[in-house]
Formats: structure tokens, sequence, C-alpha cells
């Protein structure tokens, strides 16, 4: 399974390739707005820092819009991935740019059926929003998991990046499901590593240590 970031604050990016698990970064333009930075420059300089795929937003409504945008971004950097949310014209972007080999995001995916179309226009990934449909009572994993069966159904290559995730739950549902990858914010992503009862065990143990003679070190 693969993490991604869902960031545009090079801070964030840089302490989770410290960790040495983060396999690529997503964005939109909320969180590039949040970083008060002018879009080109932070999304070279993510591309610059991150090995992996870097999606980036288009904001055309339309689907001539959504192509220029789309080739204006992907000729940043080769990581680029574009990102296009599942509109009817977003769906004729998808597959015009996809036929060019650029690589595309489907994103704000809230049915099985969008993704379906997407992957049928040949996106490379699709992203349902888990939190998103949750916070209207609607459960996500369903989501997930209709779309992770259908695509095995008929061997779509498209990838699932969950996306809107909150809590590490939503990453163990995800990966249980076998979605390829979670894209998550950095408070996220720092959780899934802690359990009070490991703290508490190496506490116990190093109290312990203190009573063994003779210590190599
Ligand atoms: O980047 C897309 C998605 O992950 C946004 O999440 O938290 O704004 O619903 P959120």
């Amino acid at each position: 399974m693969h993490f991604f970031l869902d960031t545009a604050e090079v801070e964030e990016i840089r302490k989770g390739l410290d960790l040495g698990i983060l396999d690529g970064v997503t964005t939109n333009p909320t969180l590039v707005a949040k970083t008060g930075r002018p879009f080109r420059e932070v999304i070279e300089e993510i591309c610059s820092m991150v090995p992996g795929p870097v999606s980036a937003e288009v904001v055309s409504l339309d689907t001539e819009g959504m192509i220029r945008e789309g080739k204006t971004v992907a000729e940043w950097a080769e990581n680029i991935v574009v990102k296009i949310p599942i509109t009817t014209e977003g769906l004729k972007a998808i597959n015009a740019l996809s036929r060019e080999g650029v690589r595309i995001n489907t994103t704000l995916v809230f049915n099985p059926l969008q993704a379906l179309m997407a992957a049928k226009a040949g996106a490379a990934y699709v992203s349902p929003f888990l939190g998103r449909l949750d916070d209207i009572s609607t459960p996500s994993l369903g989501l997930v998991a209709d779309i992770v069966g259908i695509f095995n159904n008929f061997g779509y290559e498209t990838e699932v990046i969950c996306a809107s995730v909150r809590h590490p739950v939503h990453i163990v549902e995800c990966a249980r499901l076998g979605a390829d990858i979670a894209t998550m914010p950095y408070a996220v992503l720092e959780k899934l590593i802690k359990h009070p009862l490991t703290d508490a065990g190496i506490k116990g143990f190093l109290s312990d240590w203190e009573k063994v003679p003779d210590k190599p070190f």
C-alpha cells in the first residue's frame, strides 16, 4: 500500500520524507491557498522533493480549459499528475489527456459509477473522498469496497486513492479493503505509528534495564 501526504506545505512533506515511507503527494486549490505561495512555485518545489507522483488540480470547469490547464501543469515536472473533478466536462478532459499520456487523478469521487467512468476514460487514479461522506452520515468504506471490487472484476489498472482521510481507522479499513493508496494530512500520518502501550512498554523496559549489572551500553 502506498502512502501519500495530502498537503502543499513543504515542511510537512520534508518530515514525511524523513520517515522514509512517503510515496507521493496530493494537493488541491484549498491546500495550495493555505500556503499563501504561488501555485507553480509550490508545485515545482514539491515535485523536486518527492520522487513519486504529485497531484496538481485544474480549476476550469469546461473541457477545453481543463485540457489547457492540464497540459500546462504536466510540463512543470515529470512526476506531475493532473487532478480533474469527475463531471461530464471533466470526463472528456480525462479521456483526451489520458490518451496523450498525461496521468490523471480523478477527484471528488462519491459513488462507484463515477470511479468506473473515470477508469473507462483512462484515468491513472480515482480519489473517493471518505471524510466528506462520513460528515453527511453516509458511510464511506462501502464506496471504497465497491470501487476496489469493480476494478478487480474487470482488471482496470486505475489505482484507488483513499482521500479526505480524517483518522487512522480510515487507513486500516482502506488497507483491509485493498485500496492502492491512502492520501492523508501529516497529522494522520504521524498517528499511524503511535500506541500508548508501546510508550509504556519502553518506559518499563528502560526502568528495569537500570537494575541490570555491568551494562555493556
Ligand atoms: O485533497 C482531497 C481531499 O483529501 C480533501 O480532504 O479533508 O478537505 O475533505 P478534506
